[in-house]
């Protein structure tokens, strides 16, 4: 057997990338898997690498000041808010740093000093949509393992931090307001009454598969149950019970026997209510208040009443003037197009997800939008010089992607194109900084804006201008 390795009584420094926290050693950087700055603890090292190790906090000899109570019964089992015993100015801290860090190691190009990070002004129960695994094999914490008490193996709830068969039965979460809970208890106990079976991840086999709740500032509720096989004589009285006893606006299933839990190329079907729900935005500055409508396929900023802040800061980096013609990348359910049209000649969004773009198109229509056109298909393939031969050369884009940021090719486009200015959203700052080092020949970083979407994580989103030099 390998011999473990303790490093004794190490005082934590800061936080590190991915809400882990770090630590010097004898000159060596430890990564640690929580902890907070300021405790001094013995670490286990679970990773030994030549310039780093990586470790997990085996006791703790004193606890930071800094530390603050969580309020979560799962905090530390639940791998969802892992910053909660952290004051919330502390974490804004550390994501505004954790920003100028991957520019400067992964940009390599000259920035200004951003501003200050936009907190968010909801803590808790800012989230609008959050997904519950079930499964047939739940995750006891050694507590529940120590007590004599006996637990049922089903379990809804959340995946457990690097286990993918293994969840965590939720009983309250706080990341998104009521019906949320109401409704996944609701499920819960329905399918434990009537022994309908959970989902076993490994085996792949179980009826109940994935329950998706999405609420909005509107208070309308869309549920999107999964399940493994069509039958009717289970689906019909589960969904027909949960619809009296909550009140949901749109009520779906999906019927999804694939090697995963994403159903974009599946079937929904709306089993009671409208196919979507309604979402309404103000916009700065206007007695406009746009409704947007989201059907169970399309993106949603998932904190809403932050995305407003969000993009107010994209309209006032951009500068729209009326004569201006705007691309909107990644449009989603073209949320940030419909909202800076009135500013713009003409805003054209594309997407990938052809049911957001449909969403997209009634968005402009229910808000009387006339002057925005919306394409459906994958960047890389649709953003051409032919395309925009065909729907005017942009004098501004937004581009707002996924995690994984821009493609190669949709990069390159961008430097043939040579829009005035860029105002790039990223809820990912390593591959932004990655995207922009490539867009830097061109362009010089004008303005960088920090936003806390997600209280409580470590995850960051970032704004930048880029103004063509
Ligand atoms: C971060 S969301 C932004 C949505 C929108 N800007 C908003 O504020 O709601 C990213 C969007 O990119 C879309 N997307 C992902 N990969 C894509 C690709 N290869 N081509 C086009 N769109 C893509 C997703 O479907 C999603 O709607």
């Amino acid at each position: 057997m390998r011999k473990k390795i303790i490093l004794e009584r190490v005082t934590i420094e800061e936080v590190a990338a991915e809400g882990k926290t770090l630590a010097h050693v004898n000159d060596r950087v430890v990564f640690i898997k929580g902890g907070a700055p300021g405790d001094v603890v013995d670490i286990l090292v679970t990773n030994k690498r030549k310039s780093y190790f990586e470790g997990v906090p085996l006791s703790y000899h004193s606890l930071s000041p800094d530390r603050i109570e969580p309020f979560c019964a799962h905090f530390d089992t639940c791998g969802g808010c892992k910053w909660q015993h952290l004051p919330y100015k502390m974490q804004l801290e550390f994501k505004q740093k954790q920003v100028i860090d991957n520019f400067e190691r992964l940009g390599k190009f000259d920035f200004p000093t951003p501003e200050a990070i936009m907190a968010s002004a909801e803590e808790k129960f800012y989230r609008n949509k959050l997904e519950y695994t079930f499964s047939d094999s739940r995750w006891l914490t050694k507590e529940e393992i120590a007590s004599d008490k006996t637990f049922d193996k089903n379990a809804l709830g959340f995946h457990i931090p690097g286990r993918f068969d293994k969840i965590l039965d939720i009983e309250k979460c706080y990341l998104q307001p009521e019906p949320t809970n109401e409704i996944r208890n609701w499920v819960r106990q329905y399918a434990l009454e009537n022994k309908i079976s959970f989902f076993n991840l490994r085996k792949q086999f179980g009826y109940l598969r994935n329950l998706i709740i999405r609420t909005t500032t509107t208070e309308q509720t869309m549920v999107i149950l999964q399940v493994t096989e069509n039958r009717p004589e289970i689906m019909e009285p589960l969904l027909t019970e949960l619809n009296k006893s909550v009140a949901i606006t749109s009520l779906n299933y999906v019927v999804n026997n694939k090697g995963n839990d994403t159903f974009n190329d599946l079937e929904v079907i709306n089993f009671a209510g409208k196919p979507y729900i309604e979402e309404t935005m103000a916009i700065e500055g206007s007695e406009t208040l746009l409704t947007f409508r989201i059907g169970p396929k399309s993106f949603y900023q998932t904190n809403s009443k932050q995305a407003e802040h969000l993009y107010q800061k994209v309209k006032s980096l951009a500068q729209i003037k009326n004569d201006e013609i705007v691309y909107d990348l990644y449009t989603g359910t073209g949320t940030i197009a419909n909202y800076v049209a009135h500013l713009a000649k003409k805003v054209v969004g594309l997407e990938y997800v052809p049911e957001a773009i449909e969403d997209a198109k009634v968005n402009s229509e229910i808000n009387n939008i006339d002057n925005t056109d919306f394409v459906a298909g994958d960047m890389k393939d649709l953003l051409t010089e032919h395309f925009i031969a065909q729907h005017d050369q942009p004098d501004i884009i937004i581009t707002d992607p996924p995690r994984a940021g821009m493609h190669p090719a949709v990069v390159e486009i961008l430097n043939i194109v040579k829009a005035n200015r860029i105002v790039y959203v990223s809820c990912n700052p390593a591959t932004q900084a990655r995207d922009i080092a490539l867009l830097s020949e061109l362009y010089k970083v004008e303005t960088f804006q920090p936003v806390d979407m997600f209280p409580h994580t470590h995850h960051v989103e970032n704004i930048v201008l880029l103004k063509l030099k």
